[in-house]
């Protein structure tokens, strides 16, 4: 912590006073979980090409047409959900939240770490990949990510030809109607989620923590403007880069589940000291 310890407890100072802040998070917050990130090396974006698997139609052409190559990403992306736990940077939200400091999660990852983690009040822009959605009837239905994982993993391991057919018994049915149902996510083209209310918020805070996200995509990535033309303070935790330079107030280089359990820390002995 030495080096970044000025930043981290500037952060902390800043936190302490809040009331409304949010977290604006990115696949790096999940990194610590092994679920790899996008546009890292060796990312998600490196693997597959966004335009083609990142639709809804790219990702079934690709399957029909390059199932050599997409399905043994997608089995080690299985892999990651099924072993993957909500890390200290998950944790040290939810205790944010329950401090009273934290008020809202935006998050653009689908992975379910920070409901399991504990964080109530959650904007999922980009959807969840654990949440059914019919596309006839459009019920939904949460579904539990680990055996939903293996029982996609092993109706995956019985298809020998992946034409539409196959595809098909990949989807689980819809308890209402008996029709298709697909992850409730946004993929590349589709309307992001929530959008009125993740601006809200934004421009509601006083204080935005950006933690583990390029920024690389919008409307997404103005959140962090947005918030800081309301007078935000903007915290930026990202190891490698700030994609939000013109905005920051605080930016600490570090990982998010290095440096989030530092500032619960801190916050908390600070607030002890005032009893
Ligand atoms: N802690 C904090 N940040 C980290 C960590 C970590 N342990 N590890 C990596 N990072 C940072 C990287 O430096 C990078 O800036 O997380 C960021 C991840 O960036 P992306 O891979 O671009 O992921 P994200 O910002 O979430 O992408 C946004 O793009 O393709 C779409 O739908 C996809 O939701 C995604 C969106
Ligand atoms: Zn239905």
């Amino acid at each position: 912590m030495g080096k970044w310890r000025q930043e981290l407890e500037e952060a902390a100072w800043v936190l302490s006073k809040a009331t409304r802040a949010t977290a604006f998070c990115g696949a790096g917050i999940s990194a610590e979980s092994s679920i790899p990130t996008f546009r890292d090396p060796g990312g998600l974006w490196d693997q597959i090409n966004p335009m083609e698997a990142g639709t809804a139609k790219g990702l079934l052409r690709a399957f029909q047409e390059k199932s050599d190559i997409i399905v043994p990403i997608l089995m080690t992306m299985l892999d990651r959900f099924e072993k993957s736990e909500p890390n200290a940077g998950h944790v040290a939200l939810s205790h944010l939240e329950k401090m009273g400091i934290l008020k809202t999660v935006i998050t653009q990852n689908i992975d379910n770490l920070h409901e399991e983690a504990g964080t109530n009040d959650l904007i999922e822009v980009h959807g969840n990949l654990f949440r059914m959605h019919c596309l006839s009837c459009g019920w939904k239905k949460k579904v539990d990510r680990k055996p939903y994982v293996q029982a996609l993993r092993n109706r995956l391991l019985k298809i020998a030809v992946y034409d539409l057919d196959a595809l098909i018994s990949l989807a689980v049915e819809c308890d209402q109607c008996g029709s298709l149902t697909r992850p409730d996510v946004v993929m590349f083209g589709e309307a992001v989620k929530s959008l009125p209310q993740a601006f809200d918020a934004s421009i509601q805070s006083d204080v935005m923590m950006v933690l583990g996200t390029s920024g690389a995509v919008f409307p997404a990535a103005s959140f962090p403007v947005e918030a800081k033309k309301a007078g935000a303070k903007i915290i930026v935790i990202n190891p490698t880069e700030n994609g939000f330079t013109h905005c920051t107030d605080i930016y600490i280089p570090m990982k998010a589940g290095d440096a989030l359990p530092f500032i619960v820390e801190k916050i908390k002995k600070s607030t002890e000291k005032q009893i």
